[in-house]
Formats: structure tokens, sequence, C-alpha cells
């Protein structure tokens, strides 16, 4: 590339619009303690979660992303032509291969563009807005369109043995669309990213996978086990607490800000106490950082994004503010960015 091509290079990406879409069927705490020996107590106090919305009947995790999709670019602005990169993530795919970003881009009519899939869960949102971040930046692209989004009610168990993880769980999806920043004082500062695959077994679903001889036995029922989510919960919560915490102080040391500077903290959606925490180490109170896993649960990689839309239209966050964007999740994978909105 001569020294010109590249001096037109962007100095920074960032985050043009964003967009979200629910189901309409909403499922509150009482109704699963009417499949489920749970409460809406013990929920609300353990996790933060009122309700949850799950799709009816046999909409997948595609359908979604794509309404989500189609609003982030209108906001944004533009046309879905205009998108030369597609990335998408979720841990509930419309079938096993090929991913979620073949079948949106063929929903989307973008056929030909670079379409890819991340599977990074919780975090994949974070791990997607990286990519984009390369591609603008390196000049491989100009609108990325990046969807988190996730149907995981037909994928939960609802049997007391796996109360623990069906309650925390809700379907959605976010989309948000990455370009050159409008100035070069705004946009992506920092993020990071990490992974610990030592923990892989903490937080996972073992089935149906290539390990399993044949990968779907003829005689399988959904209530073999190596079929349901499975989760050490106390052990994820205390890593999700202390990583979160750390990767903000490690985005924070590398632009040279502190915590005071943080305007709002956009974190993932796990559970409402782990947040409570990180936001007391930080010392913010809620007016610093967003929560909405009353109202939508658990919906992994989209979380942040539906997160994002909401506090963004809703006036939290205006220009010039630090922003932090933080996650944990299965794997473990961790991390955090700071955008200079
Ligand atoms: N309703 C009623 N009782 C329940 C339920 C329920 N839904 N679930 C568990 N219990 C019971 C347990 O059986 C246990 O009973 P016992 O004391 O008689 O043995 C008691 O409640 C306490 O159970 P714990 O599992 O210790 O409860 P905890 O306070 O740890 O809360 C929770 C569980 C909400 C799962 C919590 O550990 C958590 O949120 N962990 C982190 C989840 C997370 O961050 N996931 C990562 C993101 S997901 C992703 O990446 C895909």
């Amino acid at each position: 590339m001569s020294e010109s091509a590249a001096d037109r290079l962007p100095s920074k990406s960032h985050i043009l619009a964003a967009a979200f879409e629910v189901p309409r069927t909403v499922v509150t705490n009482d109704e699963l303690s009417s499949v489920l020996d749970t409460s809406d107590e013990w929920i609300q106090q353990r996790s933060g979660v009122k309700e949850r919305h799950y799709v009816d009947d046999a909409e997948g995790s595609v359908p979604l992303a794509e309404r989500a999709a189609r609003r982030a670019i209108e906001k944004a602005g533009l046309q879905v032509g205009d998108i030369d990169l597609l990335l998408c993530g979720t841990l509930s795919p419309d079938i096993d291969f090929p991913g979620n970003s073949a079948l949106l881009q063929d929903r989307l009519g973008l056929g030909g563009c670079l379409a890819l899939d991340v599977r990074n869960q919780c975090s994949g949102f974070l791990y997607m807005l990286a990519m984009a971040d390369q591609y603008v930046r390196t000049g491989g692209a100009k609108h990325v369109l990046v969807v988190g989004s996730e149907v995981h009610s037909s994928g939960l168990e609802f049997a007391d043995r796996s109360r623990h993880v069906t309650v925390l769980f809700g379907d959605g999806a976010g989309a948000v669309v990455v370009g050159a920043s409008p100035s070069p004082d705004r946009g992506l500062l920092t993020v990071n990213l990490h992974s610990e695959g030592a923990f892989a077994e903490k937080l996972c679903l073992l089935g149906p996978g290539s390990l399993h001889k044949p990968r779907l036995a003829k005689d399988w029922t959904p209530a073999d086990i190596y079929g349901w989510p499975q989760m050490d919960g106390r052990f994820v919560f205390r890593h999700a607490v202390t990583r979160m915490g750390e990767c903000i102080d490690e985005a924070l040391t590398a632009i040279g800000a502190t915590k005071d500077d943080i305007a709002m903290v956009i974190p993932h959606q796990a559970n409402l106490r782990i947040n409570q925490l990180v936001a007391m180490g930080l010392g913010f109170g809620d007016e610093r950082m967003a929560n909405n896993i009353d109202r939508y649960g658990n919906t992994t990689a989209a979380t942040i994004p539906i997160l994002l839309t909401e506090t963004w239209d809703a006036g939290r966050i205006r220009e010039g503010d630090l922003v932090c964007l933080a996650a944990f999740g299965a794997g473990f994978t961790w991390g955090a960015a700071l955008y200079r909105w």
C-alpha cells in the first residue's frame, strides 16, 4: 500500500449505530416456578432476573438477528449493500453447519461479502468488536455488521437438576454497525481479550459433538445429561467478578485513564450480583453501570448490544463520554473495551 493510501485509513473504528430485537413472549419467574422447583424470590435475590423473552415454536437465532441487523443498518443511515463484512456470534446457531453468518448473509441479501462466525459465548460480542476494529483500521472493510443472537429457550432443560442454569437465560439479538470514526478523537481506544480453556468444563454443553460416536445416537433422548448446559455456578461467579474487575483496570491502564474518567459501564448480564460486586470495586453506583438483566436474563452474545442500544437510546451515553464494555463467559473468556463516544 502506498504511503498516501495508508494515510487515508481511519485511525479509529467506532460503533455507528446499535439496535436489538427480542421475541414477544415474556416468561416471568412465577411462570417458571410452575414447571421448576424454584421461586420468584430465589431467582430475583440470586440473579436479579425478573423475566425473560422466549421465541414461539421453531424460531431460530437467525430471524432474530436479521431484524436487529436491519434496524441497526437503518439507524446508521446505510443500505444493506453498504455492509462489506458480517460477523455473527452465537452459541445457539440455527443449524449445526454452516454457521449463522452464512444463513444471515443470505437473508440480508449480502451474497459475496466476507461472513464469519465467532464462538466465544458471552464474550463473543467483544471479540467481534476487536475484529471489526482491525478490519476497519487496515482498510479491509468499511462497514462491519456485528450481530450477537441467541435462542436459549429451546436448549434449556426444564427440570429441577438444571434450575440454576435454566432460570438465568433468555432469547434475543443485538446488532451494531462498525465503521470509521467520524472524528480521530472518538471511537475504540483500547480492547483486551482473554481466554482460559482450563476451565472449559465449568460451563459447557458437551454434546452433540464429534467426541460422541455416533454423534447423535439413535436412542438419544433430551433427558441425556450431555444434551443440556452444565455450570458450576459458584466457580463461574467468583471468576467473573475477579476477571471483569481486572480487565477493566487493564483497559484503563492501557490508555492512562482512571475509574473516575468512565462515564458508563455496559457489562455483560450474567448475574446482577456479579455486576454489583464489579461496580463496588470501581466505586460506582447505578448511575454509572447499566443493567437490564431483570427484563431479559442472560442473552449471551446478544447481551451487550441489547444493553448498549437501550442505554444509548435513553440518552445515558453522550458524545465525548468514556464508555466501558466488559464481559465474562464460558471458555472461560473475558475482556474489556473502552470507547470515547
Ligand atoms: N431455584 C431455587 N433454588 C435453587 C435454584 C433455583 N433456580 N438453583 C439452585 N438452587 C439451590 C441449590 O440447589 C442450592 O441449594 P442447597 O443449598 O440446598 O444445596 C442453593 O439454591 C444455592 O445454590 P448455588 O448454586 O450455590 O446458588 P448461587 O448463589 O451460587 O446462585 C447462580 C447460583 C445464580 C447460578 C450463580 O452461581 C451464578 O450466577 N453464577 C454465574 C453464572 C455466570 O456468570 N455464567 C457465565 C455466563 S454464561 C455463558 O457464558 C454462556
